[in-house]
């Protein structure tokens, strides 16, 4: 058996290939063996190892021995007013046939007068019949073939070749038009002499194989040419689409494929195949238009990107003028009083939204397997139902066309690229936007969409590929610059996708984020010469991309920082002055983050092309600002000091600087959905309830304190969990502002209380000092007995959600990713009895 099962099993979905071997008429075109292939040749020359054809003819030959065929290519040449045409003939065979003993001749009549009936020699085709040859002739050849008695040693077809050469038949002279045969060849194709199959070493030039099934093979058998100097274009048509009639002479043999003698006549002439072509190409374009609704598609997000830039561009209007309103706190809001509410939550309109709420909060759960995080129920429903849509696109219309399928993978997933180069942005994502969410909300839906395009293009990739290897020319293909430009995409798509799971990343952040960058900048322009009718898509994916990082790049500040090690603990203190016009930015919303980079003066290596220096390059990390200084243009960031480079060269910085010593640091930002966070302390919501996990109080704290300072009397209660006495030191800067005097804040230790507050070395200020002891003191009043260890967060939630039935709760978490997931299993129990809750986790736990 030539196949392994697998090979088989291909070969078999290559049926709508294989089915050519009925072919559309007796004699093909380049057309019909897609030669050359309309997608990496832009002429309609074929050029096959060393000869280059305009025009090919392919016919069967008809035995049930094996599928046999001649495939004949011509070419046209000038040379000094003499036109010389040459014509090549080819054996097609199926892939490595083994003839065995085989002894088989051709010979080739050319010059004859065989001709298709018609005035359009050029596309004229048919049988030898049609094409007037008389079977009398073909039957006084085949005895004459028949009867040739060959010697031991003597060479069969030339002595076939003498033996026609010498002996014109009467029943074939007019075929011959003359009284002896001409130039009639005899050569052989297998057995002794016969040729060799082209190999794809030998083919590396090529654009076409003009045979099909494209897995068989072509030996090179004969050539001919004729001259003249009648350069008419009727003579010359003449010439061209000569006929040729061929007979295959089949000696038997007992090891061969035929045991007796066999012979078939063939007529063979090239097919004028621009027409049709022309036609098929222009088939491939509508339906690559048309029928691939995934073009539509790509369209679609075309036209979805221009509608989501105009929709994003009235809701920054919208969200200014919501703003203006929400300062004017004056304004009259009509708000549903507790009897109304409660008659709506017993009447069908209230079960109903209850269970929209309940369905809402199960798609926002987290979806954990074999330990690891899948994301969020609604990512995998929504990607899944997506992922769904874009193959049904992929297989609508392609029938059984293996390669029509395996173009549509790539088709559909290059129209994904817009919107998914959109999905990342960072300074102005319309996305974000219109659903009041960050570029950290929205990222979440770049990654879902990242992996049903990496489905799509591995597909794609390995359908041709399959087909490549099936068709024993991948050795060839791959070496072409079309294929090698994708097989280029496709490796940039592994890289990308597999330095982004969550093993590398965690392992170097940095490998993730420049392999990401690279391949994100470098894909467009490969895809595009890979398929040039991505041109819109593509550039519109880079156009986003670029101008997202040109404008993060003007945002971008460098300031004269000052930054402190808090004693006892490994955080550092951050206050950097913002220029005053970007203040108001940065004072307008609580919780938002800003990017921090260590700009060229305060790196370690004093050198500007020191390899040490260029990771700098690709170090932007978000830090939560956790206050706007009233008078001055100061912000505070607090960083927890961790193993990667950034925050080890923050200590670094804030070790060597001595006291008042400020280093320049670049600030991006500010971000985060907190801008477009609903107006807690209005009537919407009756209980607040924040909780902060270490150096989650960055986030949590100054959107507390704003909500007070907004509405004093608000029910806001915050919990703050932290390992040691000294990590709840930074916001005591302000003695006004202290937290410990504040009844609303509830803290906790989980470390030992005694070790936190002692050893913690020379003490930055007074006020960090005085914090520290009322820390070591404090009960709170709250839950005395409870300050140390880890807070009963379902009581807490419990407590907050007992206080009426109809109160509307926000609930808002930054800490640990255990943290969050416990206050939200919490919080859902309550979601699920009908509670109407807003809920909002800072996390970044991908
Ligand atoms: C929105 C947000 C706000 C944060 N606020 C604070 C804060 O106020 N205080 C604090 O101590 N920590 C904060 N963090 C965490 C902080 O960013 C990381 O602890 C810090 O960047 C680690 O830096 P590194 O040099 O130690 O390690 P790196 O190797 O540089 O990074 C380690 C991890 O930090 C995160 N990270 C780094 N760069 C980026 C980036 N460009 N985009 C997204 N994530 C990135 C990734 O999870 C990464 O695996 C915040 C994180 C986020 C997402
Ligand atoms: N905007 C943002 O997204 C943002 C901003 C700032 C920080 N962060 C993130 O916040 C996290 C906190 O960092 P950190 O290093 O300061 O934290 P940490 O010191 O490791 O932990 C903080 C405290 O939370 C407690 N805790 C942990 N899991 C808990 C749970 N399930 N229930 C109750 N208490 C729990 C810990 O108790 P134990 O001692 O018992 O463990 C500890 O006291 C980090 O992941 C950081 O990246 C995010």
């Amino acid at each position: 058996m030539r196949y392994s099962s697998l090979e088989a099993i291909t070969l078999a979905a290559l049926a709508g290939l294989s089915s050519t071997q009925e072919l559309s008429s007796t004699i093909v075109g380049c057309a019909d063996v897609h030669c050359p292939n309309p997608e990496d040749s832009t002429d309609n020359v074929c050029t096959l190892v060393d000869r280059t054809f305009s025009d090919i003819g392919l016919v069967r030959i008809p035995t049930d021995i094996e599928e046999l065929s001649w495939v004949q290519g011509n070419s046209i040449t000038d040379d000094e007013g003499e036109r010389r045409i040459a014509s090549s003939f080819y054996l097609g065979t199926p892939f490595e046939l083994d003839t065995g003993d085989t002894r088989a001749c051709a010979a080739f009549f050319h010059e004859s007068t065989a001709r298709f009936p018609g005035g359009d020699v050029d596309t004229a085709q048919g049988t030898c019949e049609q094409a007037g040859v008389d079977v009398a002739c073909i039957d006084a050849l085949v005895a004459r073939a028949r009867a040739l008695r060959i010697e031991e040693g003597e060479d069969a077809c030339e002595k076939l070749q003498e033996d026609f050469l010498g002996n014109l038949d009467r029943e074939c002279r007019g075929l011959a038009g003359t009284d002896r045969w001409e130039s009639v060849r005899v050569r052989p194709i297998f057995g002794t002499g016969g040729p060799d199959v082209i190999l794809s070493s030998d083919n590396l030039t090529s654009n076409c194989w003009p045979i099909e099934p494209k897995e068989h093979d072509l030996a090179f058998i004969e050539s001919h040419e004729v001259t003249t100097r009648n350069i008419t274009a009727a003579r010359t048509n003449d010439l061209f689409y000569d006929v040729t009639p061929i007979l295959t002479v089949f000696y038997g043999a007992e090891n061969g494929l035929v045991a007796n003698f066999s012979s078939q006549m063939t007529c063979l002439k090239v097919v004028n195949s621009s027409v049709t072509l022309e036609r098929i190409l222009e088939e491939q374009r509508e339906e690559e238009e048309g029928a691939a609704a995934a073009i539509h598609i790509s369209g679609a997000m075309a036209a979805i990107t221009g509608v989501v830039t105009v929709f994003s561009l009235l809701l920054l209007a919208g969200t200014f003028l919501v703003g203006r309103s929400r300062r004017d706190r004056t304004s009259y809001v009509a708000v549903p009083g507790l009897p109304v509410l409660e008659r709506r939550r017993r009447n069908a309109l209230g079960s109903w939204s209850a269970m929209a709420r309940s369905a809402v909060w199960w798609l926002g759960d987290e979806v954990t397997f074999l330990g690891r995080n899948w994301g969020q129920q609604g990512e995998l429903v929504f990607g899944s139902l997506w992922a769904v849509w874009l193959l049904s696109l992929c297989v609508i219309g392609t029938g059984n066309d293996y390669l029509h399928l395996t173009k549509r993978f790539g088709i559909v997933a290059v129209s994904q690229l817009p919107i998914q180069y959109v999905l990342a942005l960072k300074k102005f994502n319309p996305v974000a936007l219109i659903f009041r969410s960050s570029h950290e909300g929205v990222n979440r839906w770049h990654r879902v969409l990242g992996r049903v395009i990496y489905c799509l293009i591995c597909l794609h990739a390995a359908f041709y590929l399959n087909y490549y290897y099936q068709m024993g020319i991948l050795r060839r293909r791959i070496v072409d610059i079309v294929p090698a430009l994708g097989l280029t995409a496709f490796i940039g798509m592994v890289l990308l996708n597999t330095t982004a799971l969550s093993l590398i990343r965690r392992y170097s952040y940095r490998i993730f984020f420049v392999t990401h960058l690279m391949v994100a900048l470098a894909l467009p322009p490969v895809v595009f010469f890979h398929y040039r009718s991505s041109a819109f898509y593509v550039v519109e994916a880079l156009a986003f991309f670029i101008v997202d990082l040109a404008l993060r790049k003007m945002d971008t500040f460098t300031t004269d920082a000052s930054l402190v090690l808090i004693p006892g603990s490994n955080l550092i203190k951050i206050v950097a002055p913002v220029p005053p016009q970007k203040i108001s930015r940065f004072r307008e919303s609580p919780g938002t983050h800003v990017y921090l980079s260590i700009p060229a003066p305060s790196r370690p290596s004093p050198s500007a092309v020191s390899a040490t220096n260029y990771i700098f390059e690709f170090m932007f990390n978000p830090f939560s600002i956790a206050s706007v200084d009233e008078h001055s243009t100061d912000l505070t960031l607090i960083a927890r000091c961790r193993d990667g480079p950034m925050t080890q060269n923050l200590a670094r910085l804030a070790n060597d600087s001595t006291a008042g010593m400020k280093v320049p640091l670049s600030i991006e930002g500010p971000y985060g959905c907190a801008a477009r966070f609903p107006n807690l302390v209005g009537p919407e919501f009756d209980q607040i309830l924040l909780v902060a996990g270490g150096v989650g109080a960055s986030f949590v704290l100054p959107i507390y304190r704003s909500l007070l300072g907004e509405n004093p009397g608000a029910g806001v209660t915050m919990i703050w969990v932290v390992r040691s006495a000294s990590d709840a030191t930074w916001p005591a800067s302000d003695a006004s502002q202290s937290i410990l005097k504040d009844d609303k804040v509830q803290l906790y230790l989980t470390g030992d209380i005694l070790e936190s507050t002692s050893g913690t070395g020379t003490l930055s200020d007074g006020a960090t000092e005085l914090e520290m002891t009322h820390l070591s003191q404090r009960r709170p009043e709250y839950s005395p007995d409870r300050n140390c260890g880890r807070p009963d967060l379902r009581k807490i939630v419990d407590d907050v959600f007992k206080h009426g039935v109809e109160e509307r709760v926000a609930v808002m978490v930054c800490g640990p990713e255990g943290m969050g997931h416990e206050l939200r299993r919490y919080v859902g129990t309550w979601v699920r009895k009908g509670r109407k809750v807003w809920w909002h986790n800072e996390s970044f736990s991908w």
